[in-house]
């Protein structure tokens, strides 16, 4: 997809579709609306908005037949919710328009103010808008054409908005590799092909990459990690990505959960709660797409990226409740339900990330069910006790319109995982499964600064929702890339 910048006027604008954001059904009250109403006589905006009873309603969509009045064919216009930034704006009105010209070739994109920030989220959106996964469809089913040309419409500088829309480019692209990796169906993408893949993007795009197998993992004494593969017909893999450049500034470690299938172990799932489990490899996605970015970006950040990836499955040699097993760190885990095992392959990536001595760790994992329960689909469960790490990825993930809450690691719930046998039990108590399962991985990161995304709701999405796509929806790139950029920002003051 093409991305240019033009300073024309919305009625000038030679495209298929030009898209313009509105907070309100009272044509005057908005300048931009009115220059529309202008161009277009003076009294027919409002009229035709009435007749298709627009109200400029947050989400509310309109597509108007423009008949000669302005240069495009049609009019957009998006309705949005108060009280957002522009570049929150921008990026909706963006996404919208991406899918409502599914049909068309070019869009233009009237953007809320000058401002670099809001060109960078239009470009973003529009791409992100515009994905769809069609890789298994053929014929006629397989979709067709698609937006080829996007012009956003500002009249700010070139010399900035230019490497903001190349910025926007980038993080939208690694969003949309992470939902192709999540969307791909389980048995095209199990560990070893996705270990592949990474490989071939991180070559790509001048990452460098390591895979360690399943002798390797026993060589490390990563038991945990390996216990889970256990029941598997498929070796694991453990993907380290690395973007190491010159004059670092901070060093970030991403640790992403890939169970790139969790049928439950021996403690099996039923078949509703299994059927969406491809997901279940998200936080490797989010990890690999951060990773990316910043490679991409050339951000001063010595940035790492650790993807623990197995399946979770119920062959003969599968492990079992009631197994005690040691992690790469040497504490002894008693298993209690082999459901729960994206814990205990990130024990074992965060017990050898925390070697690496890096100043934060990040870990997104599509951990819980029980974080649905508390936050719904589509908000992350954000755990840490570090209160700077909180207020900064607050921030970004704000300014990015990613919703993360904070959770507590609440102390008093750690005892729920003391085991009679061995140093500590993976699961606690029934009550707060989404605390006690941060607090199992509190164990494993040492003093190091940690931050945890339990990601179960908002990787995977049942419907659409706001600016995410069914399916998978990349949720977490665009904020880990904005903490980088902060992190590289702040420094450097
Ligand atoms: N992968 C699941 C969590 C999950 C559920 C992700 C729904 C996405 C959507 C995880 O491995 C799991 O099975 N967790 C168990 C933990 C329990 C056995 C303590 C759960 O949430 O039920
Ligand atoms: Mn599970
Ligand atoms: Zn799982």
């Amino acid at each position: 997809m093409k991305i240019s910048l033009s300073s024309q006027q919305p009625t000038a604008v030679a495209a298929d579709i030009v898209a313009i954001g509105v907070r309100t059904a009272k044509v005057d009250r908005d300048e931009n609306l009115s220059r529309l109403d202008r161009a277009l006589g003076g009294s027919l905006l409002g009229e035709l908005m009435k007749d298709e009873g627009f109200e400029g309603k947050p989400g509310q969509l309109v597509k108007l037949a423009a008949r000669g009045r302005v240069k495009a064919r049609w009019i957009l216009l998006v309705g949005l919710p108060a009280g957002e930034s522009p570049s929150q704006q921008a990026r909706r009105v963006a996404v919208s328009v991406a899918r409502s010209a599914r049909g068309l070739k070019t869009a233009a994109i009237f953007l809320p103010d000058d401002s670099p920030d809001s060109a960078r989220a239009a470009a973003e959106g529009v791409m992100t808008g515009a994905y769809q996964y069609a890789r298994y469809k053929t014929g006629s089913r397989k979709p067709k054409g698609g937006l080829r040309s996007v012009t956003l419409l500002a009249s700010g500088s070139e010399g900035e908005l230019v490497p903001a829309i190349r910025s926007g480019r980038v993080v939208a692209e690694s969003i949309n590799v992470a939902r192709d990796l999540v969307n791909g169906p389980p048995n095209d993408v199990t560990p070893v092909t996705m270990a592949e893949a990474v490989a071939e993007l991180a070559e790509k795009y001048g990452v460098k990459c390591e895979a360690w197998n399943k002798k390797r993992l026993e060589k490390e004494g990563m038991n945990l990690f390996l216990a889970v593969n256990s029941g598997s017909a498929v070796e694991p893999r453990l993907v380290h990505l690395s973007h190491v450049p010159e004059k670092p500034v901070r060093k970030v470690v991403y640790v992403g959960k890939g169970i790139t299938f969790d049928a439950g172990g021996l403690c099996l799932k039923p078949p509703k709660s299994m059927v969406d489990m491809k997901c279940d490899m998200a936080g490797a996605a989010v990890t690999v797409g951060i990773v990316l970015a910043a490679a991409r970006l050339g951000l001063p950040v010595e940035v790492h990226g650790l993807i623990g990836a197995t399946e979770n499955m119920t062959g003969a040699g599968a492990y079992r409740p009631g197994d005690v097993i040691s992690s790469h760190d040497g504490k002894t885990v008693e298993i209690i339900n082999t459901d729960a095992e994206g814990r205990l392959v990130l024990a074992d990536v965060l017990a050898y990330a925390r070697g690496l001595k890096p100043d934060y760790m990040i870990d997104h994992a599509t951990l819980t069910g029980a974080c649905m329960v508390a936050l719904g689909p589509w908000t992350a469960g954000f755990f840490t006790g570090d209160e700077e790490l909180a207020a900064s990825y607050q921030a970004a993930a704000s300014h990015e319109g990613e919703t993360i809450w904070r959770m507590p690691l609440d102390a008093r719930l750690r005892k729920t995982l003391d085991s009679d046998v061995a140093d500590l039990k993976h699961t606690g108590a029934s009550y707060g499964g989404a605390v006690t399962a941060a607090l199992f991985l509190q164990d494993f990161v040492g003093k190091t600064r940690w931050a945890h995304l339990d990601i179960a709701g908002p990787a995977f999405l049942e419907q659409s929702h706001e600016n995410s796509p069914k399916g998978a929806t990349g949720f977490g790139v665009a904020t880990g890339v904005r903490f980088l950029e902060t992190l590289a920002r702040e420094a450097a003051q």
